[in-house]
C-alpha cells in the first residue's frame, strides 16, 4: 500500500502537550522520576527569584548517570525512544519535554554522562526554545554553544563541571504559569515563592517517600533538597506510630502490555489503620501525618507503581469520604507491568482500580473500615483530650502526677506550636500548609526544660529562642543541622 508523511504539525501539538494538566509540583516529580531511572542518590531542586539581569528559573539537578550527545539528543526529542527496565519510572519519552513545557517557555538541559571504558565524557546543552518553535513551527532543538549561554546560564550549568555525571534540567520564561515569581512587588514574589517551596516540597515528600527511605529494593537511597533544604519523607501509614497493619491481599492480574502481549502480575493491597490524634506520640507528628490535604482527604487508597506514588487518598467511588473511616489508608501497589489496566496516562498523576478486581476490593473496604471506625470511636472522651486551641500564649497546666508524664503537652505562641515528643531524637522543625510553624522536641533534648516553665515572663525569653530558630531557618541562613545551637543554649540558659 502506498503511504504519505503526516508529521505533526510544532506549534499545534506542542500547545496541546503543555496542557496535559501539570502543576509546578507534579511537573517536577516528572523530572525526578527521570532522575531516580538514571540512579541518582541526590536530587537539588532550586527556584530562582529574578536579580539584575538574571530572570526567574528553576532548577533540578541531579548526580545520576547522566547523558553523552546522542543520548541527550533522544532525550530532547519528544516520544524518545527507550528500553525500560524493571522498576524503571518512565513510559511514553514525553515527560521531559511535556512537564517542562507546560511550565516555562525554555527548556536547556545540560549532561554530563558517566564515564564509560576509558572515555572522559564533557558536558553537553540542548535546548527547546517555544518562541523559536512557533515562529519556524518545526521541530528544531537548539545547541547553544558557552558562548552562546548567558553568563548566569553559564553559572549554573557550570557545576556540572566539578561533578563527575548528572543532569541539570533548567527552566526560564516562567510569567505565563509563574507570573508571581517575577511580580514588581518584592514581598508578592517572596510570599509566592515560600507558597510554592511548601507545595513543592510537599508534594516530593509523599510522592518518592520509599525512595527516600531507602526502602526501594535495588535502588539508592535518595535524598532531594528544595531550595537548600533536606526533605524528610512523608510516610502516609505512619509506621513509626502505633499505626496497626491489617491483613496484606495478593490479587494476581493478566493484563496487555504495549506490544499487546499478554503478561500476569500481582497487585499487592495493605491496609492500615493509623493511630487516633491522642495515640500518636506528639501533636506535631499527628499534624504531619493530616497530609498535604488534611486527614479527611488523605484517606482511602495509595497507589504505588513501581514505589512512586502516583494517587495519595480518595476511594475511587467505591465509597464517600467520612470522618470516621479517616484513620484508613490502604497501599495498592502494582508494577509498569499493569500500567494498562490501572489507566496510567503520561503525566501519571492518578490511577483506577482495573474493573477485575474491582468487586473483591469492595467486598473487603467495608471490614476495613469497619475496624479503622472502631478504632476512631474507642477515643477517650473529649474534655480529657487535651485540646489546645486557643491563639494565645498558653501553658497547658501541670499536674506532678503519674498520668501526665506521657501525655502529648504542646505550648502554642500564635501560629507557632512548640510540642513535646515522647521518644527520643532530635529537634523538629516544619510547616504545615496552613503556615503553622512546629517545633517538636525530644524529651531527652535540652530544650525540652521549656515544658516545665511557669509563668509568662519565662516563656518570653523562651519565645525569643524560638524565634532566633524559626528565623534562621525559615531565612535560609542555615539548614536545620546547622543550628548553632551551642549560642542558642546559652541565650536559653541566661534567660531562663
Ligand atoms: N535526569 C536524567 N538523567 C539521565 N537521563 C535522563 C534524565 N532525564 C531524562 N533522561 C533520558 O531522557 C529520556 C526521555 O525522558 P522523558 O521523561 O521525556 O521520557 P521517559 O522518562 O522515558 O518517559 P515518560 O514520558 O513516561 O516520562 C529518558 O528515557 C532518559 O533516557
Ligand atoms: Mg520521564
Amino acid at each position: 500500500m502506498k503511504t504519505l508523511k503526516a508529521d505533526p504539525g510544532a506549534k499545534r501539538l506542542i500547545e496541546s502537550l503543555r496542557n496535559m494538566g501539570y502543576d509546578s509540583s507534579t511537573a517536577i516529580a516528572d523530572l525526578v522520576d527521570n532522575s531516580i531511572t538514571a540512579n541518582a542518590s541526590e536530587i537539588y531542586v532550586d527556584i530562582l527569584l529574578p536579580k539584575g539581569s538574571t530572570p526567574a528559573a528553576i532548577i533540578i539537578a541531579d548526580n545520576g548517570d547522566g547523558m553523552d550527545r546522542e543520548e541527550l539528543h533522544e532525550a530532547m526529542r519528544f516520544g524518545s525512544n527507550q528500553e525500560y527496565s524493571a522498576g524503571d519510572l518512565g513510559k511514553y519519552g514525553l515527560g521531559l519535554k511535556t512537564a517542562s513545557l507546560g511550565q516555562c517557555r525554555t527548556l536547556t538541559v545540560a549532561s554530563k554522562a558517566k564515564p564509560k571504558r576509558g572515555s572522559r565524557p564533557r558536558r553537553v546543552y540542548m535546548r527547546w526554545d517555544l518562541d523559536h518553535v512557533y515562529k519556524t513551527d518545526g521541530w528544531d532543538l537548539l545547541i547553544p554553544s558557552d558562548d552562546e549561554l548567558q553568563s548566569w546560564e553559564n553559572e549554573i550549568l557550570n557545576h556540572l563541571v566539578a561533578q563527575d555525571h548528572g543532569t541539570i534540567v533548567l527552566w526560564t520564561n516562567l510569567q505565563e504559569t509563574l507570573p508571581l515569581l517575577s511580580d514588581l512587588d518584592i514581598r508578592k514574589q517572596e510570599k509566592f515563592l515560600a507558597h510554592l517551596i511548601d507545595e513543592v516540597s510537599s508534594h516530593l515528600r509523599m510522592v518518592f517517600h520509599r525512595f527516600m527511605q531507602g526502602t526501594v529494593t535495588g535502588r539508592r537511597k535518595l535524598d532531594i533538597h528544595v531550595c537548600g533544604e533536606k526533605l524528610v519523607p512523608w510516610d502516609p501509614f505512619c509506621r513509626e506510630e502505633k499505626t496497626k497493619e491489617l491483613d496484606i491481599m495478593r490479587l494476581p492480574l493478566v493484563c496487555e502490555d504495549t506490544d499487546g502481549l499478554k503478561v500476569k502480575d500481582t497487585i499487592t493491597i495493605t491496609p492500615f489503620i493509623l493511630p487516633r490524634e491522642d495515640e500518636f506520640s506528639s501533636t506535631a507528628t499527628w499534624r504531619d501525618a493530616s497530609g498535604p490535604r488534611n486527614w479527611n482527604q488523605q484517606q482511602g487508597f495509595y497507589f504505588y507503581r513501581n514505589n512512586r506514588l502516583l494517587q495519595a487518598g480518595g476511594w475511587s467511588r467505591l465509597r464517600a469520604v467520612d470522618e470516621h473511616t479517616k484513620l484508613l489508608r490502604i497501599a495498592v501497589d502494582f508494577t509498569s507491568n499493569l500500567d494498562r489496566a490501572f489507566s496510567i496516562n503520561i503525566t501519571k498523576m492518578r490511577s483506577r482500580i482495573p474493573p477485575e478486581i474491582r468487586e473483591e476490593i469492595a467486598n473487603h473496604v467495608g471490614g476495613w473500615a469497619k475496624k479503622a471506625r472502631e478504632r476512631y470511636d474507642n477515643a477517650p472522651s473529649r474534655s480529657s483530650v487535651s485540646s489546645n486551641k486557643s491563639s494565645h500564649v498558653s501553658i497547658p497546666a501541670h499536674k506532678n502526677t503519674e498520668q501526665t508524664v506521657h501525655k502529648p503537652r504542646e505550648i502554642r505562641l500564635g501560629s507557632v506550636t512548640i510540642s513535646s515528643n515522647e521518644k527520643l531524637g532530635t529537634i523538629a522543625v516544619s510547616e504545615n500548609r496552613k503556615g503553622e510553624i512546629i517545633i517538636s522536641i525530644p524529651r531527652n533534648h535540652e530544650f525540652h526544660e521549656i515544658f516545665s516553665i511557669q509563668n509568662e515572663n519565662d516563656l518570653r525569653s523562651a519565645y525569643v529562642v524560638m524565634l532566633l530558630l524559626i528565623e534562621a531557618v525559615a531565612k535560609k541562613k542555615v539548614r536545620v543541622s546547622n543550628i548553632p545551637l551551642e549560642l542558642l543554649k546559652k541565650i536559653y540558659r541566661q534567660n531562663i
